[in-house]
């Protein structure tokens, strides 16, 4: 197999056009960057090029507008922001506003290379993407990976190969059904599983506890009843909630053990089970983390996962943090500069872990300066 080519591969850049492609795809409120990190997470990138004397033009989805121009999407505040932090890059508007680029069109990657004279990816969270910006440059120009993508590779590859153990991956947020593909590539590497947030109650009711009117994905309780099966034969743990917080039948707050009465709805972990989830932390020498232990926007409800947050802050594991909901809890409690590794993909995180190649990363593998 080819390996993936760098930024020393691609030769003297000096006086040659380079496109970049980037995942600038930020949280945005009333046309506003609530959350510059994946534009900073660039610049080591975009510095090497302009440092080497190449003219960089950098290219990147946000949001989700439909193959067409939409307003609400346009990349104006990034550009503003990019012109703060290096106001020598160009930036192309919205790949997103043409429906080449989400089909790959072959058109549409002919535009994008027109002029250029060597591709770099660095656009790790849209890495899982088959898009035209992703996989149709390395196709024909020299390519490299940038310095954020190559780190997120080895970081969450190294996660797979070598862990230092134990290994405890902690899990949250709503859906199992999400996650199911990596909560399975998990527990072949991990030692322990921990299982919070929403996703937390399919389990427990694979375990016979009634849950209340907690939120839970009926169709999923056999495909967790087998994962608990699985682990257990495996000598792995799973760790589940063994309190929970939320609200009563009368929407009045309430703490209840793993048995809610009709009714009930859990929205965190209890106090218990953080601390459980804490102590299990602080004894791991790698720790991942994806995913809220409950509905942290809620003050009320926020404290499970602001102890997992802590512990993996005060850990001497090397910790690393899928992006997504995790990072944004991270950064609302103050702890994300805490922690080894913040991933700035949330999808592509878990793809990678879970199968260990990205279509971005192989479409690199292939470019023509790529050696054997
Ligand atoms: C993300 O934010 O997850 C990436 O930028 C990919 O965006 P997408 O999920 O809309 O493809
Ligand atoms: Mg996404």
């Amino acid at each position: 197999m080819s390996r993936i080519p760098r930024l020393e591969d691609l030769g003297d850049v000096a006086g040659t056009r380079v496109l970049v492609r980037t995942d600038f795809n930020v949280p945005l409120e009333d046309g506003r960057i609530t959350d510059d990190f994946r534009i900073r997470a660039a610049l080591p990138t975009l510095r090497w090029l302009l440092d080497r004397g190449a003219s960089v033009v950098a290219a990147s989805h946000l949001g989700r507008p439909k193959g067409a121009p939409d307003e609400r999407w346009s990349m104006a505040p990034v550009r503003a922001r990019l012109a703060e932090l290096a106001p020598e890059v160009e930036l192309m508007e919205n790949l997103r506003f043409d429906p080449g680029e989400e089909a790959n069109d072959p058109a549409f990657v002919a535009r994008l290379v027109e002029g250029v004279d060597a591709y770099v990816d660095d656009a790790f969270g849209a890495c899982h993407r088959a898009h035209a910006s992703i996989v149709g440059p390395p196709a024909t120009l020299p390519s490299a990976m940038g310095l954020l993508l190559q780190q997120e590779v080895e970081v969450l590859l190294g996660l797979r190969e070598h862990p230092k153990r134990p290994f405890v991956a902690v899990l949250g947020g709503a859906k199992i059904s999400d996650k199911l593909g990596v909560v399975e590539a998990l527990l072949e590497v991990v030692d322990a599983l921990v299982v919070g947030g929403a996703m937390c109650f399919t389990f427990l009711a694979a375990q016979g506890h009634p849950i209340g009117a907690s939120l839970w994905e009926p169709d999923q309780v056999d495909t967790c009843r087998r994962l608990l099966e699985s682990a257990a034969s495996r000598g792995k743990a799973i760790h589940l909630p063994e309190d929970i917080v939320g609200v009563d039948a009368a929407g009045e707050y309430a703490t209840f053990g793993v048995r809610l009465p009709e009714g009930a709805k859990g929205f965190d972990i209890g106090p218990g089970s953080a601390a459980a989830f804490s102590d299990i932390v602080m004894d791991a020498r790698t720790v991942f983390w994806n995913g809220p232990m409950g509905m942290f926007e809620d003050e009320r409800f926020a404290a499970g996962t602001r102890t997992v947050a802590q512990a993996m802050a005060d850990t001497k594991a090397f910790t690393v943090v899928g992006g997504g909901d995790s990072a944004a809890a991270l950064a609302q409690f103050g702890l994300d500069d805490e922690v080894d590794h913040v991933s700035t993909g949330g999808g592509a995180s878990l793809e990678l872990l879970e199968l260990g190649d990205l279509p971005g990363l192989e479409a690199l593998r292939k470019a023509p300066n790529a050696r054997g």
